[in-house]
């Protein structure tokens, strides 16, 4: 698979778009390849994803049996959800009219859903290598592989856990309801071999292949990066050239645009949180989001606060050099924990100029910015909802 383009390619199509001044450096945009890479421990079988499949969409693997993965991670929403804050245990319904049932102690989880979509991806760089076995997870970074996040949900109260178990019982209270099911233990005999096959880390293994699955590598972008030069609109070509010039490809890098790295840009909080949501170690650095698929992921950013890309584009030009200025640089709509030094460089750094004055009402640049984004959405991926459960329980919860 030929990911690159030549600079020469990228640069007569713009030529033709209109736009001036290509950069030097556009090999910064990268497809994504076709397939996922597994670690060695856990290669992808039919069987092992048949399995996650199900255990994704059981909601046996939470505390209450009233949640699965696929409440938070839905392919009506693009494997993610359209709520800010996630609702789990205690919740019904599903997407923006999901709420707490009269009666249940009302904890939102204090982040905004991640999809699922292409996470088998994470941590690939720029040259498209990456190690799955440490794939970081979570908008913190907090845990590696899909192995290893699997289990947490599981573990966390405000998701899938509840009041049921304590946090250190819960799994092995999973593992047993699994081997007591029938069903389940034939299905993981044939996943991983007929001793010991029901057990946590074998639990992690077929979510983690199940989830190495749902992937979309077909977006206008990867079209165009792989030689189908009439894939992308002249302002999708305009805009991703201004995606470089204005310094977003710093940090959104790479065939899933993040660098995987973790970075303070002082997003405000979520008011609905009664306490500030300081990200890692109190520094309010979160992960890089990836920028793939974002028409089916909104709200943005880790606690869902911006409802578009106007909003997203909008703060930006707030912490940006370009920016109105303020109380600390940005003014209203900036985290006021966050002090201006604190902002990472390449945030306060960009130049948003010739912007249009923010992303709202289109007609500067940002416009095209935001046209650029379009052409990273792929609604080409598995939609799947199995017919029944192995629990007999409601597929994919209340
Ligand atoms: C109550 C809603 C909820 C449920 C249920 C839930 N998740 Fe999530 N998921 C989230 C939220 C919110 C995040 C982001 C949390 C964070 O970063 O701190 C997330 C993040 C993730 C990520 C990280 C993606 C990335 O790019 O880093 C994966 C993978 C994932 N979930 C898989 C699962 C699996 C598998 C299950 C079932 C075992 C599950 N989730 C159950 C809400 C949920
Ligand atoms: C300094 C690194 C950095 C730069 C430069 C940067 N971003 Fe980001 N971006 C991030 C981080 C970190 C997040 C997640 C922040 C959070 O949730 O608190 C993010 C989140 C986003 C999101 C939300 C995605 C989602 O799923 O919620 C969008 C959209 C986005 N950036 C677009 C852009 C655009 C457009 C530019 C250029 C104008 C840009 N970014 C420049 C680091 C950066």
């Amino acid at each position: 698979m030929k990911a690159h383009v030549s600079l020469a390619a990228i640069a007569a199509t713009m030529a033709l778009a209109g736009s001036t001044a290509v950069s030097q450096t556009l090999s910064v945009f990268v497809a994504l390849p076709a397939t996922v890479a597994a670690p060695a421990d856990n290669p992808t079988t039919p069987e092992k994803v048949a399995l996650g499949r199900l255990l994704f969409w059981d909601p046996i693997l939470s505390g209450h049996r009233d949640v699965s993965c696929a409440t938070c991670h839905h392919p009506d929403f693009g494997y993610a959800e359209p709520l800010d804050l996630s609702i789990g245990t205690g919740g019904v319904g599903l997407g923006a009219t999901r709420t707490f049932a009269p009666g249940h102690p009302a904890r939102l989880v204090k982040r905004n859903s991640l999809t699922i979509l292409n996470a088998g991806f994470n941590g690939i760089g720029p040259n498209s290598s990456y190690d799955p076995a440490n794939a970081p997870m979570f908008w913190d970074s907090r845990v590696n592989s899909l192995e290893v996040q699997a289990l947490e949900p599981i573990k966390a109260l405000e998701e899938m856990r509840g009041d049921a178990y304590a946090e250190d019982r819960v799994v092995a209270e999973v593992v047993a309801r699994l081997a007591a099911n029938a069903e389940y233990r034939t299905l993981f005999a044939r996943a991983f071999g007929p001793r010991n096959a029901v057990s946590a880390d074998n639990l992690g293994r077929a979510m983690a292949a199940f989830q190495r699955s749902l992937v979309a590598t077909n977006a206008p972008f990867d079209r165009y990066m792989r030689g189908d030069t009439a894939a992308m609109t002249p302002q999708q070509l305009r805009g991703m050239n201004r995606f470089q010039s204005t310094g977003c490809s710093n940090c959104h890098s790479g065939p899933m645009f993040s660098d995987f790295k973790t970075h303070v840009l002082a997003v405000p909080d979520n008011g609905k949180l009664a306490t500030s949501d300081s990200g890692i170690n109190g520094t309010y650095a979160f992960r890089t989001a990836s920028l793939r698929n974002l028409a089916y992921t909104a709200p943005y950013m880790h606690n869902g606060v911006f409802d578009d890309l106007d909003d997203v584009v909008d703060f930006y030009q707030r912490i940006s050099r370009g920016g109105r200025g303020g109380r600390n640089g940005g003014g209203r709509g900036v985290n006021a924990n966050v002090t201006r030094d604190q902002i990472d460089p390449l945030a306060r750094q960009l130049n948003m100029r010739g912007g249009g004055g923010g992303g709202r009402g289109g007609g500067g640049r940002n416009s095209d910015l935001i046209a650029f984004l379009g052409a990273l959405n792929d609604d080409g991926f598995d939609r799947t909802i199995p017919e029944r459960v192995p629990s007999g329980l409601k597929v994919g919860g209340n």
